[in-house]
């Protein structure tokens, strides 16, 4: 069931999504050659909670940290840590806030250093997948026009899409119905998106290969043939007017 959300819920989104945008950039701010993943989500750390908010992830199914970061070839859920980043490495953050019993959720990849023009075309195309996704959302739009807009546009620039993974409803939860894979498949079940609808849309590419396995951690997943990987991802209310981005930095 697809929860549709009041313009009074939404503002509360808008306010956990402010959180997670200004932690990813402080994310991006700290990414430089040298700084460990552990550093990092330390930042993140203090960054949700002197806004008042809380980890969507830490303690989820056990999840060890505050937030996400994924290297290179790894594709999401990538454990903080002692890893130290490089010149030229392609970092994936993912944060999730919950505040005043709303959650927010969104990604990027961010350059550490200078990325070469391969990878730097991995990231962009990503990022326009999410764009395009994000700009077919309208009341009573099929969620299977979501799904073609990102699978059809990533597979023109010759990337594959991760199948394992999708996006989600989100609200009063992090993970809420419909799910919302990146690609389509005939046998999905299609469904109408009703005004009020939130979602997660987040696609996960790869330049390689879209199988993945998930490491021994039992957490981050990596692409089966370790060529690497791009997640973005931005929680987006349906409104009467079109789609409201609610994981922007308040002005
Ligand atoms: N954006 C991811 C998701 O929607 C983040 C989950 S990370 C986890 O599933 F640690 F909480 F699992
Ligand atoms: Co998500």
């Amino acid at each position: 069931m697809i929860v549709r959300r009041s313009a009074r819920e939404i503002e509360c989104m808008r306010a956990a999504g402010a959180i997670v945008a200004e932690t990813l950039e402080v994310c991006r701010r700290m990414a430089l050659p040298g700084v460990t993943t552990g550093a990092i989500d330390a930042e993140a750390d203090v960054c949700i909670r002197k806004a008042g908010g809380t980890s969507l992830f830490k303690g989820y199914r056990g999840y060890p940290g505050n937030i996400c970061v994924s290297v290179n070839e790894e594709v999401v859920h990538g454990i903080p840590g002692t890893r130290v980043l490089q010149d030229g490495d392609a970092l994936s953050v993912d944060v999730g806030v919950r505040l005043g019993g709303y959650c927010a959720d969104a990604a990027v990849t961010i350059p550490v250093g200078r990325w070469t023009p391969e990878t730097t075309r991995l990231a962009e195309v990503c990022r326009e997948s999410l764009d395009r996704a994000i700009g077919v959302l309208r009341p009573g739009v099929s969620l299977s026009t979501v799904c073609r807009a990102i699978q059809t546009y990533v597979e023109s620039q010759g990337f594959s899409v991760v199948r394992r993974y999708t996006g989600h409803g989100i609200g009063r939860e992090m993970h809420e119905d419909p799910q919302v894979p990146n690609f389509f498949a005939r046998s999905m079940t299609d469904v109408t998106l009703p005004e009020g609808a939130v979602l997660a849309i987040e696609p996960m590419i790869n330049a390689g290969r879209p199988e993945v396995e998930v490491l021994k951690n039992g957490w981050t997943v990596v692409t089966k043939d370790r060529a690497w990987s791009a997640h973005f991802e931005h929680t987006v209310a349906i409104r009467e007017t079109g789609p409201d981005i609610l994981t922007l930095r308040r002005t």
